[in-house]
């Protein structure tokens, strides 16, 4: 089997989960992986609950990349992964892993999945999603406080002192590697049908 990867990245908040969905609603008939960047996020045992909420979570060396990579080629060579997962609540990883099998699309996500060259380098569509930083954080304060057990003062500090920085430095850069740039992702109905349409010619192609 074939497989097809398609790589959605943009910055915190920028509306990628949104697209992720709609993508999965139109391929569902083709059987879809999702497997996030976040999954990958690194763990920490040496350090204390305290010291795990101060780390830098937007640079490049805060994932386990290779592991993504490593199970990105084993599912094309159609060979079953387990991902791990990561809590934003304990800012860790937690002990269970998620069984995936191969499939006909892969989906991956995350804010630097473009940075990383053997891992853009396994894609076949790259979209880059484009919203203006405002909306982003904006939408980043209510899903962190509501979702993932923050204060309003610690994601202005975390935005302040890494997010922003690291978008800058890194995320940002990045959408150059795009093939295809997406103002607000998911909730841009005419771009998602443009890509779907595409995605699925790029499918029975392969
Ligand atoms: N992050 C965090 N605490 C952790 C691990 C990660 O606050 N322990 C944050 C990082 O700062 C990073 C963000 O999680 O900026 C990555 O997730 P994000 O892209 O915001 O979420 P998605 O839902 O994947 O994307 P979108 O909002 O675009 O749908």
């Amino acid at each position: 089997m074939k497989v097809t990867v398609i790589g959605v990245a943009g910055g915190t908040g920028s509306g990628k989960s949104t697209l992720v969905k709609r993508l999965q609603e139109a391929f569902r008939g083709d059987d879809v992986a999702t497997l996030c960047h976040d999954f990958y996020y690194k763990a920490h045992p040496e350090l204390t609950y305290e010291e795990r909420t101060k780390l830098n979570y937007d640079h490049p060396q805060a994932f386990d990349t290779q592991m993504m990579v490593d199970h990105i080629k084993a599912l094309k060579e159609n060979v079953p992964i387990e991902h791990p997962v990561y809590s934003f609540v304990d800012h860790d990883r937690l002990p269970e892993t998620v069984l995936v099998k191969p499939s006909k699309v892969i989906i991956v996500d995350g804010i630097l999945i473009f940075e990383n060259r053997e891992l853009r380098d396994l894609m076949d569509i790259k979209v880059y999603v484009d919203t203006d930083a405002d909306i982003r954080l904006a939408r980043r304060i209510l899903r962190d406080v509501c979702e993932r057990g923050r204060t309003m003062q610690s994601v202005i500090t975390q935005y302040t002192s890494t997010v922003k920085p690291m978008h800058e430095e890194f995320v940002e850069p990045s959408k150059k590697y795009a093939d295809v740039i997406i103002p607000e992702g998911g909730f841009n109905s005419v771009a998602v049908a443009m890509l779907i349409q595409n995605i699925r010619s790029l499918i029975d192609r392969n």
